[in-house]
């Protein structure tokens, strides 16, 4: 996959699915899965390290994890998030926190929002970079937006959001996410834009998909937000297999000979 293949699904009407992944040992399974692209998001901060937004997120932990999908990946579209005010500096500054992104191993990376990030897109995409925008629902300005919550409701908001996705298609965007927008407005910009939209609670007219990882997974307990489809009851899954090592190991039944060193 590249942006020419993630350009093409959108011309074909194919759709893209997009998957976040933070570490090797599941990059190693996505590798081998059906999964268009990757997104290593700042997510991570949330999922992987248990902060309550992903404004904790900064460049080393966003590096860290992009090189251990890198390691796991051969022929994924990896997408690098650009952590919270990372692109909001000088224009220089801006630049560096980018080269760090794609040199862990990225091969595009998003930022969210349009306002004032015009400048930084422009030269970052002249530089060779490809840069997936991100607008709705922006988890990084959680809390300038009172919360996590659909957006671009009301004609006011809704226009808002036609501008802004127009202006990352002008601003050289290769694609666009659309997080928690209602339905039929993320069908109307998916059909005015020529570049692929990917939604997150965007109903399902959008040019592809994308879910956090845990959550596909049912590994996060305690969220279960109305766009959320659990593929698998993971946690339950895992409860299981802990709780009979536990018990192999107090019954004596773990390790047998067979899973022993003999002399
Ligand atoms: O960080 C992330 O996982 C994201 C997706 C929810 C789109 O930005």
């Amino acid at each position: 996959m590249n942006v020419l293949d993630i350009q093409a699904c959108k011309t074909r009407g194919e759709k893209i699915v997009m998957l976040t992944c933070y570490d090797y040992t599941s990059a190693c399974i996505v590798q081998e899965s059906d999964v268009d692209v990757i997104l290593v998001g700042d997510s991570a901060a949330m999922v992987m390290h248990g902060f309550g937004t992903t404004i904790p997120a900064d460049l080393e932990m966003m590096c860290r994890h992009i090189e251990s999908v890198a390691r796991g990946t051969s022929s994924k579209f990896i997408v690098g998030d650009m952590p919270f005010l990372s692109y909001r500096q000088s224009l220089s500054d801006n630049m560096r926190a980018i080269g760090r992104v794609m040199q862990a191993g990225a091969h595009a990376v998003k930022l969210e929002g349009i306002e004032g990030n015009g400048e930084s897109i422009v030269h970052t995409v002249k530089s060779g970079v490809p840069v997936m925008g991100h607008l709705g629902l922006t988890p990084q300005s959680v809390n300038q937006l009172g919360g996590f919550r659909v957006q671009g409701r009301g004609d006011r908001a809704a226009n808002t959001l036609r501008q802004e996705a127009k202006a990352c298609e002008d601003a050289g965007c290769f694609a666009l996410v659309l997080e928690c927008v209602p339905d039929e407005l993320a069908a109307e910009i998916t059909a005015s834009l020529s570049i692929p939209t990917i939604g997150i609670g965007a109903g399902p007219e959008t040019d592809g998909q994308v879910l956090v990882m845990q959550d596909l997974l049912g590994l996060s307990s305690n969220f279960k937000p109305k766009f959320v489809r659990k593929y698998m009851d993971g946690k339950a899954a895992w409860l299981s297999a802990f709780n009979a090592y536990a018990s192999d190991v107090k019954s004596g039944r773990f390790p047998t000979a067979d899973e022993s060193y003999g002399q």
